[in-house]
């Protein structure tokens, strides 16, 4: 209580002495942490039981940063992206977005907030065209940042502009022309979901390249779900996830060792120890 009117004092001594420095102490108290989920827990129905996916999960993530969220398959990565994007509803705790509680608004309202999600399998629509799907992203996009995109994305504009959004593109192609559209998006958060999937090597490399510049262009938060090495590495913080809950965080040089064998496959055995653009027989 002491502490408090202290504090009270403190601020309102601060607003008459220079108004300036009054906004900068507020925006650095309040205004760095961008997203975080307070106790959030999320459970399906699986037959006769509930399947517990997230299991109170506490996590800020910051204005600024760049984080890798990694951990084994079903550990509950996408299930985390999904709940703070509003596709999955949680059923207890808080998903706080800039200071708002938006755990009940819909994808729609958090995508008009600044909340951006690109899928570990993109969703195909049929009668829909490359440039209306970026069009849909950003109202105001030119034809000329589209083809840019594309080309960021490693796409040929003139091979890609009109193609159908349908199933005729392959896997790598749909997750490219999906990474493209979060890049037209200029959202404050996004989350990509294993952007890494299906792509080839010198795509890879593109792509890193492509969101790692997006991220340090301007002031935003980019989380990625990720198994990969090299993504991990650029992340300021990387988030280990298993069993629906946070075990670890920490850099590289901290998480890597922890979870290499659990990513190694029977591919890396035979390809020299490189991961990149390693595929599942
Ligand atoms: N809609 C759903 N219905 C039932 N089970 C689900 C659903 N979504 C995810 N799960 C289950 O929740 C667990 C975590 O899944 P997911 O978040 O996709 O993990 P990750 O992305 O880490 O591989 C898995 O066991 C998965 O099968
Ligand atoms: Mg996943």
């Amino acid at each position: 209580m002491y502490n408090l009117r202290v504090k009270q004092e403190f601020l309102v001594a601060l607003w008459n002495y220079n108004r300036q420095k009054f906004y900068v102490l507020m925006k650095m108290m309040g205004g760095k942490k961008v997203l975080e989920l307070k106790h959030v827990s999320m459970s399906v129905e699986n037959g006769l039981n509930e399947k517990r996916i997230l299991n109170d999960m506490n996590i800020k993530f910051e204005k600024g940063k760049f984080y890798a969220v990694t951990g084994p398959n079903g550990g509950g990565k996408t299930s985390l992206a999904k709940v703070a994007m509003g596709i999955y509803q949680h059923q207890d705790g808080q998903i706080i977005w800039q200071g708002e509680d938006i755990s009940h608004k819909t994808i729609t309202e958090r995508a008009r907030m600044g909340i951006c999600y690109a899928f570990q399998q993109p969703p195909r629509f049929k009668g829909m065209e490359v440039h209306d799907l970026f069009r849909i992203a950003n109202p105001d996009i030119t034809k000329k940042d589209i083809s840019l995109l594309l080309k960021n994305v490693g796409l040929c504009p003139e091979d890609y502009y009109y193609r159908g959004v349908d199933a005729s593109l392959s896997g790598g192609e749909m997750k490219r022309i999906e990474i493209g559209n979060m890049l037209a998006r200029k959202a404050d958060l996004v989350m990509y979901d294993e952007p890494e999937a299906g792509v080839d090597l010198w795509t890879f490399e593109q792509l890193i390249k492509v969101i790692s510049n997006e991220h340090q262009s301007r002031e935003m938060t980019t989380i990625i779900i990720t198994h990969n090495e090299r993504f991990l590495k650029v992340a300021d913080e990387i988030i280990l996830l298993a069993d629906g809950e946070i075990k670890d965080r920490g850099n590289v040089d901290k998480i890597w060792p922890l979870i290499k064998d659990e990513m190694a496959c029977k591919w890396r055995n035979t390809c020299g120890g490189d991961l990149d653009g390693a595929e599942c027989n």
